[in-house]
């Protein structure tokens, strides 16, 4: 008899200013899934948090004359949080509560706030359903910019110079601001695909991006500005626990800001990648050994891209880690293990049967 398939969640949508991307990394999820191995059910959540049934269609959920895809409606559904239901239960007015779908492992396939931060993840541990990526400590600590350099800072890696602005603080002294020097990039704390973010060249405008950051997040950081090359570097996490780094790719921006912002990640032709990245083979081993030692630092499981800045004396600095990197076609963590034989559709059956192996709770 023929094994019962694995039935998957993919979840996407959601509440975060990265609504869109998560829309079009699932489509091409839905595009790749191995539906010999995996059933699939596809759950969207709105930008006001409604989960409904999802297009199982990556035509639905792919970018129209740069606009991005959206979950607007849906049948109405939800996940208790009772571990002993495991099932997908309907909300619309005449079925409601009724099970809709036993689910044997979720994909989030989320970025940013209430997805990449922990929020979820907590859900699906009480719910006792397991999940692709990092638990909720590690996916909390890699969304925040913040502790995530302290955590990476306390193992040995090399984190750039920094300053945090709590929600009552609306400016840097002169002290603060001579300790960073400029350019400076002011960001949200706790966000994603570069929204609200701008670097800074003058202090004239400081106060202004702050304020711009503060849009996103009450917590904002403020960054020197690391010189180098921009290098990120995929990891992996098999069934059997072995963890293992891509190797590096390189970005190269050449954007009218100069750095990665949010129209050359999703939505202009002007960055040039380099799978792999053209290095020595000891800046590569380097870089891979930091990358494995990032995703220690934060107790990451899964997957995570550690993304760096590779200073002229070949230095690698952690720039940030994203426990659930862009899935598009043209992200970069697919690439970077398609260069290392693993396809994308063996990418994300790795992913799934880690999940299943490791299980929820204390491991
Ligand atoms: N300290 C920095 N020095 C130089 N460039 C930076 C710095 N911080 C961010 N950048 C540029 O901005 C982009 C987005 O910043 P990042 O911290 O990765 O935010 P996000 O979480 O939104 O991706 C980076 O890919 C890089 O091009
Ligand atoms: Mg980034």
């Amino acid at each position: 008899m023929a094994e019962r398939k694995i039935r998957v969640a993919v979840v996407f949508g959601g509440r975060s200013t990265e609504h869109g991307i998560s829309c079009l990394s699932a489509g091409s999820v839905l595009a790749h899934l191995d539906r010999r191995r995996f059933e699939v059910v596809p759950v969207g959540i709105t930008r006001a948090g409604s989960w409904v049934l999802g297009p199982d269609d990556e035509e639905q959920l792919r970018l129209k004359d740069r606009v991005e895809p959206e979950i607007v409606d849906g049948e109405a559904l939800t996940l208790p949080a009772d571990p002993s239901s495991r099932q997908l239960v309907s909300l619309e007015s005449d079925t409601v509560g009724q099970a809709l779908s036993g689910v044997d492992v979720v994909l989030p396939m989320l970025h940013g706030a209430f997805g990449e931060d922990g929020t979820i993840q907590g859900l699906l541990e009480m719910a006792g359903i397991p999940y692709a990526g990092p638990g909720v400590l590690a996916s909390a600590a890699a969304m925040d910019k913040e502790f995530a350099k302290k955590l990476l800072a306390a193992e040995g890696l090399e984190v750039g110079t920094y300053e945090v602005l709590r929600r009552d603080e609306t400016t840097l002294d002169e002290a603060r601001r001579s300790r960073l020097g400029l350019p400076v990039f002011v960001k949200p704390a706790r966000a994603g695909s570069s929204v609200g973010i701008t670097k800074v060249t003058d202090h004239a405008e400081l106060d202004a991006a702050i304020a711009e950051a503060r849009r996103v997040d009450p917590k904002v950081i403020v960054e020197s500005a690391l010189s180098g090359r921009e290098i990120e570097c995929g990891v992996l996490e098999f069934p059997d626990g072995e963890v293992t780094a891509s190797a590096p790719a390189e970005l190269r921006v050449d954007s009218d800001s100069g750095w990665y912002d949010y129209d050359s990640k999703y939505l202009d032709d002007d960055t040039e990648f380099d799978v792999p990245a053209k290095l020595s083979d000891e800046e590569t081993e380097r870089l891979r050994a930091a990358a494995v030692g990032a995703f220690r630092a934060l107790d990451c499981q899964g997957l995570a891209r550690v993304d760096f800045f590779l200073t002229e004396e070949g230095r690698p600095v952690v720039n940030e880690v994203n426990t659930m990197p862009g899935f598009t076609p043209i992200s970069l963590y697919p690439r970077m293990w398609a260069h290392a034989g693993v396809d994308y559709s063996s990418l994300l059956s790795i992913l799934l049967d880690t999940a299943v192996a490791r299980g929820t709770g204390l491991r």
